[in-house]
């Protein structure tokens, strides 16, 4: 469960603020930081309903998400249930969240239930809650997710996930609007507004009989496709921009830029991972450049290409030492090797010893 510090929450203007101002401010849609979600981990809950104005924004002014935006604009001062869907990385979260913040619920809490990382056998009771006494274990009644997104929104992410009795369920809080907790023998109104995400194609898991045609229906009132990466380019340079200054050493005072190498590897890659890989690879290389000048070889080894790397490092950035290249060497094989030092002893020839030796000696 992740809760924003409450001493900075002080806003009551945030969310009326974000809706008047609303077609403006959607380009720039100001939203919770992600680093204090805890991306990689598993999310489970997030009350970002009074979260405070912060760093990250949807950044992006190609035709594609002009579209986003107006769609955006239109649905989320209304209570229509939205299913996000798109590839990995894409941005379907900040979106979830951006139709939140830009609605009437803003103020209110945004629970964020990642449904295929809660195992099949606590989804229902995380969702729904329940009594005391309703299994083992059930010492005292705990409220569910449900109950805790009410008079706010609800986030179902990875929607596809849900198994069949679970997808049932769901359909029928959406169709009547109430919850039963499990072991309880009341229905309980809530009043929750949906959005749902999904990196799948519903429509195919339909056909195949892993997802329920009434769901997908009840969740599809309004649909959102984001596009991939490498159909919008032109917001490559604007994103990079972002993450430049997103994840900036607070400490270092000039601004850094990529080279015209490196912008042109950028401009060109495929981008699988979409947004959050190009967020990664500029993490990345602004952790491993030096200078001012983030060059190719600064770039995850994935997108600079392994072979013939060495060669472009030295023409690239001038002179190096020796020790430099020795030191980037090793850190790409580790990077290679997921960080098993056995296995980038055995590639770099040398023993693991001498490996710890020489990673000491460039920590130092
Ligand atoms: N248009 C955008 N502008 C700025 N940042 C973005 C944009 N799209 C995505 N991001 C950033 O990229 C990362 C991935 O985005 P997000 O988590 O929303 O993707 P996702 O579609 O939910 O991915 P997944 O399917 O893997 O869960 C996040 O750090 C997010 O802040
Ligand atoms: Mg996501």
């Amino acid at each position: 469960m992740k809760i924003f510090d409450r001493s900075q929450m002080r806003e009551p203007d945030d969310g009326l603020a974000a809706e008047r101002n609303f077609p403006r401010k959607l380009a720039r849609c100001e939203l919770p930081p992600t680093s204090l979600h805890g991306r990689e981990a598993p999310r489970t809950l997030e009350t970002g309903g009074d979260a405070p104005h912060s760093l990250t924004q949807i950044i992006g002014r190609s035709p594609a998400m002009q579209r986003i935006y107006r769609i955006i604009e239109r649905v989320a001062p209304t209570n229509a249930t939205v299913l996000i869907s798109g590839r990995t990385g894409t941005g379907k979260e900040i979106v979830a969240r951006s139709i939140h913040r830009n609605s009437t619920r803003a103020l209110r809490p945004f629970v964020d239930i990642n449904c295929s990382a809660l195992p099949e056998q606590l989804i229902e009771s995380e969702l729904f809650g329940y009594e005391k006494g309703a299994f083992t274990g059930a010492t005292q009644a705990k409220k569910g997710l449900l109950e805790t997104a009410h008079s706010g929104t609800i986030f179902l992410d990875e929607v596809q996930a849900l198994k069949s009795d679970m997808q049932a369920k769901l359909l029928r809080v959406l169709q009547e609007r109430v919850i039963r907790q499990v072991g309880g023998r009341e229905n309980k109104e809530i009043d929750v507004r949906v959005v749902a995400a999904t990196n799948q194609d519903l429509v195919e898991a339909m056909r195949r009989g892993e997802f329920r045609e009434d769901l997908y229906y009840r969740l599809n009132v309004v649909n959102i496709r984001l596009p991939e990466l490498r159909e919008r380019r032109e917001d490559i340079p604007l994103l990079i921009d972002h993450f430049l200054k997103l994840h900036a050493e607070p400490n270092r005072q000039e601004t850094r830029h990529f080279s015209n190498e490196a912008m042109r590897l950028l401009l060109s890659s495929e981008w699988p991972g979409n947004v959050r890989e190009l967020e990664n690879a500029v993490e990345h290389a602004l952790a491993i450049g030096a200078g001012p000048t983030l060059r190719i070889p600064d770039l995850p080894p994935h997108i600079n290409g392994f072979v013939g790397e060495i060669e472009m490092w030295e023409f690239a950035g001038g002179p190096r030492s020796l020790r430099e290249v020795e030191r980037r060497h090793i850190l790409r094989v580790l990077e290679e090797t997921g960080g098993n030092h056995a296995h980038a002893a055995q590639v770099l020839g040398i023993d693991r010893r001498t490996l710890y030796r020489k990673l000491n000696k460039y920590n130092s």
